[in-house]
């Protein structure tokens, strides 16, 4: 028995270490949590975190609204911004974006006419940022819509405002006889 415990290192005042019958992976080569700060890697970017474009994510270039929508100007944009804006704007802007949805009709709210020139003069950066973060009684909608849904829904707005404002010379030549 007593040479068992000497074996094992009790109680001996050697500086020798002590000699380990089953050493259990007592040591491992690891790294504890938390032992250092992780620092992301110079020139890397964590997955999800990749901003490509600040002024796709905020309207905003060099100080200034940016005037023209990033995504491409087609049919399917048009058709993803309409779905979206019948959902998340005609509420209170009505599907065809004259401010009076069944919210505007039962509250004293008083959203905008997206036909009124001072709308339509807007750059889509400001239309893209008044969807996003709101504006004086606006609730902000970057929670509820994803970033490219906002884009295509100010395309949609786009197109709307073109039905209060196109000229013959916007319809096909060979249809404007019709028109007159
Ligand atoms: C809950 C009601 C509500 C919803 C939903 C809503 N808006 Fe509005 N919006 C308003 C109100 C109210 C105003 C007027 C804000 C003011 O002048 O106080 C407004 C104003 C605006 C304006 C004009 C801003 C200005 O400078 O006068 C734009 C552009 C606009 N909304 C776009 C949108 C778009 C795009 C959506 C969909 C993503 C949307 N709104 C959804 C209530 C709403």
């Amino acid at each position: 028995m007593a040479a068992v415990l000497a074996l094992a290192g009790c109680g001996s005042t050697s500086r020798r270490p002590p000699i380990e019958i089953f050493p259990d992976m007592d040591r491992q080569p690891k790294i504890k949590a938390q032992t250092t700060t992780l620092r992301p890697v110079p020139g890397t970017v964590a997955q999800g975190q990749l901003q490509e474009d600040e002024s796709r994510t905020t309207g905003i270039a060099s100080g200034m609204y940016i005037g023209r929508n990033p995504l491409p100007l087609n049919r399917e944009t048009l058709s993803r911004g309409r779905e979206r804006f019948d959902i998340y704007c005609a509420p209170c802007h009505d599907r065809l974006g004259s401010g009076h949805g069944i919210v505007a009709q039962r509250s004293s709210w008083l959203p905008a006419n997206m036909h009124d020139a001072r709308v339509k003069n807007m750059t889509d950066g400001e239309l893209f940022s008044v969807a996003t973060h709101g504006r004086r009684s606006m609730p902000a909608y970057r929670f509820q819509v994803s970033e490219s849904d906002r884009w295509a829904i100010v395309a949609y707005v786009r197109a709307l405002q073109r039905t209060t404002s196109a000229t013959l010379e916007d319809v096909p030549a060979e249809l404007r006889r019709d028109l007159r």
